[in-house]
This record gives C-alpha cells, sequence and structure tokens, in this order.
C-alpha cells in the first residue's frame, strides 16, 4: 500500500475501469467503482467473477484471496460515493467532453488532496486538468488491456503536474505490483501506442501495395521480431474501429493528412467488419 493513497476511485466500469479496481483490490486498497450505467456495473462485477474464477481454477489465487478481493469492491451510480477516495482513475468512454465534465463535477465532491488520474490512450491530462482547481494534482496514469494481465503501466506528468503528484502516482503503481514507465513530458499516444501506431501504419502499408499477406506480415512479425501476436491479428483483438477512431482524434488535433487513417482500415470499418467483436475482421472468426 502506498502512504499517500489509502482508497482508490474508479470511474467508469467498462473494460478497463472494471480490471484496474479489481488490480486495486487485490492489492489490498478498498475502491469504490462507480458507473453512470448500472449494467455496465453489473456487466463489469460479472465479467470479474469468471475472470477471478479461472485465476482460481488454475490455482494462481485462492478463494480466499479473491473473496477478500471482492470484499474491498463496492459500486456505485454516483460521483459521490467517490468522496472518501486518495486517488481518483479515470475509465469513462474516450469523450474529452465527458471526461472534462467527471472532473470538474469531482473537483468539488473529493478531498483537495486528491490526485485525478486519466486512463485515456489518447488524451493528455492538460485537456482535463484545467476543468479543475488542482492542475497540480492532475496526471494521466494508462493502463494497458487486459489491465489485470499487463503488467506496465505509463505515468505522464503534463506541465501542470508537481513533482509531488508524478512522484505518488508512480510509487502507487508500484505498489499495485505493476511495473510503472514515467514520461516527463505528454505527448499524446504516450510511448507504446506511439510506437505501437508506426508498426501498424507500416504492416498495413504493406498490405495495401500488395507486398504480402496480412497472414505473412503476421508470421514475420511473431517468428523473426518475436512479437506474441502480429499487427493484424492485436488490431482484430482491441477492434479495428479503435484504431480508426484514434487516428482520426489524432487527425483532427493535428491537421496533418499522415495521421489520418488509412483507406484500407476505413473500408473495414465501413463494411462493419471490425474484428474479433463482429467475427471478422482481418481474420475470421467462428
Ligand atoms: N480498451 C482498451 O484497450 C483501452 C486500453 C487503455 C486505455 N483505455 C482507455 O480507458 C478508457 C475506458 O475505455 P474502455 O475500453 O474501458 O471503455 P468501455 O466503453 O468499455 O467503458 C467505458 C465506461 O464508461 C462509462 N461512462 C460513460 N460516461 C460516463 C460518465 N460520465 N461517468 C461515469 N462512467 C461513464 C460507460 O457506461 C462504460 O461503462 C478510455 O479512456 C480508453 O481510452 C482503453
Amino acid at each position: 500500500m502506498n502512504n499517500q493513497i489509502k482508497r482508490v476511485g474508479v470511474v467508469g466500469a467498462g473494460a478497463m475501469g472494471s480490471q484496474i479496481a479489481m488490480v486495486c483490490a487485490l492489492a489490498g486498497y478498498p475502491v469504490v467503482l462507480q458507473d453512470i450505467s448500472q449494467a455496465s456495473l453489473d456487466r463489469g462485477i460479472q465479467s470479474l467473477q469468471a475472470q477471478m474464477q479461472k485465476r482460481i481454477d488454475k490455482g494462481r489465487l485462492d478463494e480466499r484471496q479473491v473473496d477478500e478481493a471482492f470484499a474491498k469492491i463496492s459500486t456505485t451510480l454516483s460521483l459521490h460515493g467517490l468522496s472518501d477516495a486518495d486517488l481518483i482513475i479515470e475509465a469513462a468512454t474516450e469523450k474529452l467532453d465527458i471526461k472534462r465534465e467527471v472532473f470538474k463535477q469531482l473537483d468539488s465532491i473529493v478531498k483537495v488532496e486528491a490526485i485525478f488520474a486519466t486512463n485515456s490512450s489518447t488524451i493528455v491530462s492538460s485537456k482535463v486538468a484545467d476543468a479543475t482547481f488542482r492542475p497540480d494534482k492532475v496526471c494521466n496514469i494508462h493502463f494497458f488491456n487486459p489491465a489485470l494481465v499487463m503488467e506496465l503501466v505509463e505515468v505522464v506528468k503534463g506541465p501542470h503536474t508537481s513533482e509531488k503528484t508524478a512522484q505518488i502516482a508512480h510509487d502507487f503503481v508500484k505498489s499495485i505490483k505493476k511495473t510503472p514507465v514515467l514520461l516527463n513530458k505528454e505527448i499524446s499516444g504516450f510511448i507504446a501506442n506511439r510506437i505501437l501506431g508506426k508498426l501498424m501504419d507500416e504492416a498495413v502499408f504493406l498490405l495495401e501495395n500488395g507486398y504480402a499477406s496480412h497472414e505473412e506480415i503476421d508470421l514475420v512479425c511473431t517468428k523473426a521480431l518475436n512479437h506474441p501476436i502480429g499487427p493484424f491479428a492485436l488490431m482484430d483483438l482491441t477492434g479495428i474501429d479503435v484504431n480508426y477512431f484514434v487516428r482520426m482524434q489524432r487527425f483532427e488535433e493535428s491537421g496533418n493528412e499522415k495521421d489520418k487513417p488509412a483507406e484500407l482500415i476505413r473500408e473495414k470499418v465501413n463494411k462493419g467488419e471490425l474484428g474479433r467483436k463482429t467475427g471478422k475482421g482481418f481474420y475470421t472468426y467462428s
């Protein structure tokens, strides 16, 4: 446990928020998980129950550990339920206006010493910090999907973030048994997704121009570069629409044509071939 952080509030109980809540609870933190949708809260907890059962079945955790972790998680539909938190991790839908409104409301609910972090994959914390009267206590804490499994977490210090806040966030990540990486300056996409983006661009370029099939490109990445999964299989896993929206957002920010999604990605999205979730992306799934 971290000295400064005794209680955690997580906003958004979707794919990321629910798992982040469990990661914190497994490390011993009491967590309040908030969402505007009861269905999302229910889905989040059900999904955690299924995933924890798998870990029990595989002998990675015992029932007592899982029961204790669930006992530390409470859920709420109201942001007021997070009033006692020392750290807020916001993992709501990836829309700037939603995130700004969440932080603005929380600012008058949560104690002034508390730290606010956004788990956004693309939105730097300076875009939300000025919605609060505590910009020095706002930063990015970016988990990877699935948060229960992925070890690395990017902590990003914006120009408004104090050294102390960045240090507490960094130490907190260590305390939940993850490996923190600290970015001293904020940049959209941070480190991993910027590097991955370049890899995916090149993979799509090679496919679009007929140099090789998507299977062969994936094979090179797994067998020559030792990546656990190729770029096309990965896009199918995360959703080709996610890739599309991230690129559109980057293009809207930069105005640079090079940041636009590739034509091939646009076609896939228009056809509804979004990857595993629709049964077809670059590959076909039964
Ligand atoms: N999915 C990923 O691979 C991934 C990886 C890293 C980071 N992220 C980031 O995590 C965040 C959440 O992504 P996700 O994939 O979990 O999304 P998701 O769509 O699975 O879940 C978002 C949740 O936010 C809730 N929500 C919407 N508006 C809200 C509000 N005003 N207050 C509280 N809850 C609200 C929704 O009901 C939903 O349950 C995004 O910022 C995303 O960029 C996603």
